[in-house]
């Protein structure tokens, strides 16, 4: 659902006009077309919106719709798909190719863009090398006027300097807030459930801090590879690809305090004290809280796969896999340790926060032999979304040998409790928001710097520690140094 407006706060305009560069491109058929093909079934999409699409590739408006069509066709379920709703969807789509290095040639996609009055949003999923030629075409053809916004997709840079580039290069043509930058992790339903479960709940707040909690580990594994990548992701890495965003946006929503409002301004100065409140590691701490990984070959599921170097072509030095030990230095979180773990070609895709809660003060059950396990809720991301809370109950019977106590679920299956809403896309939620002018679920400037200036460090540590990623068989929980740096402390991963 989309949030009412606030008593008395304007509305801003919705667009009336969606822009979309790397028209062509992999994000834009795996998840934007298919977004947009969800918005439109559910007539959520303005009425009247236009919705353009250019890259550089010599196609017509025709062409392209076939290549829409197809991609949309592949990603939609058969039984979701209409053939009205796709015409509908079709019939907005018009293309313009365009080479977006010069920014003298925007003349042509300014008139296909048409009349932007009520508001034009511009959505960017190009190399970020384009952005600042992009940002210049759009001035120079009158494209980034008053009402227009710009939402900027991943990467945003590789280190601070040259996210401040980006950044500095939109700002000269569109001012925060008309600025929307995209983590699709902020768009998963899932991950908008933390912060209701957090403050939508009296039972938490008051335990949620270091008096009631041991330790917090967020795990977001995946069993994929390089999937063809190979430009990207080797000059990445795991740190940059999935630390710096996803999962620092996820360490920050469990770690924030409660903001006064769920707007974005609110919601997004509390995040961005927590990301400053991270303790960096540093060349000394590094050694002792990080462990790097990279898959060699294994198999994943039963099925054998490559090592990263094999399907790389050539020998690398890129981490595909990160585990780390984390403390964010404020009242709240005092000695509490978030332990991070993000990897390629791990057993299973699972993305989970666990929370692991403090053992109860004293036991009353002790000298009857039972033993007590301290609460855990674990929520689960992805792929299926649950919330389990665990408990100790008394295990039924007379107990003529002993009580025993046993740990037992208390579960919530997100698709259980709401059978008849769909699960969307993430990027069909940032769409909307695009379109509607809300950016509480986009990443403000300061956060994304924040997060730069801490990977930065980070891996500035590594280097000077001459930090080589160590080998782990695809299939496995990564490099056993990774289960090392928990177990140190008395803790054991999730698996
Ligand atoms: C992207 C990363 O941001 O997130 C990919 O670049 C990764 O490497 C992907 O596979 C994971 O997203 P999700 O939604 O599948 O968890």
């Amino acid at each position: 659902m989309r949030n009412p407006p606030l008593a008395g706060a304007a509305m801003p305009e919705q667009s009336e006009c969606l822009l979309l560069f790397g028209a062509t491109g992999d994000l834009m058929r795996r998840m934007l077309l298919p977004s947009l093909y969800g918005l439109e079934a559910d007539a959520l999409l303005p009425g009247d919106l236009r919705i353009v699409c250019t890259a550089r590739s010599p196609l017509d408006v025709m062409g392209y719709r076939a290549l829409a069509e197809t991609a949309i066709r592949s990603a939609v379920e058969a039984e979701r798909l209409n053939p009205q709703t796709l015409d509908r969807l079709l019939a907005r789509l018009t293309y313009e190719p365009l080479d977006a290095s010069f920014p003298d040639r925007f003349g042509a996609l300014a008139h296909a863009v048409g009349p932007i009055e009520r508001g034009l949003s511009i959505f960017l999923s190009t190399a970020p090398s384009l952005f600042g030629q992009t940002i210049k075409g759009l001035t120079a053809s009158g494209l980034s006027g008053a009402k227009t916004r710009l939402a900027l997709e991943k990467p945003l840079g590789f280190d601070l300097p040259s996210s401040r580039l980006i950044n500095d290069a939109a700002a000269q043509a569109f001012p925060e807030s008309r600025t929307f930058r995209i983590d699709h992790y902020l768009g998963k339903e899932t991950v908008q459930n933390l912060i209701a479960l957090r403050f939508g709940n009296a039972l938490f707040e008051p335990l949620w801090s270091a008096s009631g909690i041991d330790h917090i580990q967020i795990t977001v594994s995946e069993t994929v590879g390089l999937e063809g990548r190979v430009d990207f992701y080797d000059g990445a890495g795991a740190l940059r690809d999935m630390v710096q965003n996803h999962m620092l946006q996820l360490l920050s929503l469990v770690a924030m305090e409660p903001p006064a409002q769920f707007d974005a301004k609110e919601v997004r100065d509390e995040k961005v004290k927590v990301l400053r409140a991270l303790r960096p590691l540093d060349r000394a701490s590094a050694a002792l809280h990080s462990v790097t990984g990279q898959y060699g070959a294994g198999a994943v599921a039963g099925v054998p796969v490559p090592s990263y170097e094999e399907e790389l072509g050539h020998a690398s030095a890129t981490e595909t896999f990160v585990a780390l030990k984390v403390h964010v230095d404020n009242f709240r979180w005092k000695s509490v340790p978030f332990y991070l773990r993000t990897g390629k070609r791990l057993p299973t895709r699972q993305s989970e926060i666990l929370i692991q809660f403090k053992d109860v003060r004293h036991s009353i059950f002790e000298r009857r032999g039972a033993a007590l396990k301290a609460n855990k809720l674990v929520i689960r991301l992805q792929p299926d979304e649950n919330i389990r809370l665990l408990m100790m109950a008394k295990q039924p019977g007379l107990d003529r040998e002993g009580l025993r106590l046993r740990e037992v679920p208390l579960d919530i299956g997100i698709a259980n409790a709401f059978t008849d809403v769909r699960r969307r896309i993430a990027y069909e939620r940032l769409l909307l928001d695009l379109i509607g002018g809300d950016p509480t679920l986009f990443v403000r400037r300061d956060e994304v710097e924040a997060q730069w200036d801490w990977v930065d460090r980070l891996r500035d540590a590594w280097v000077y520690n001459g930090v080589v990623p160590r080998l782990y068989p695809a299939g496995t929980w990564g490099p056993s140094a990774a289960i090392a740096l928990t177990e140190r402390d008395g803790v054991t991963w999730r698996d």
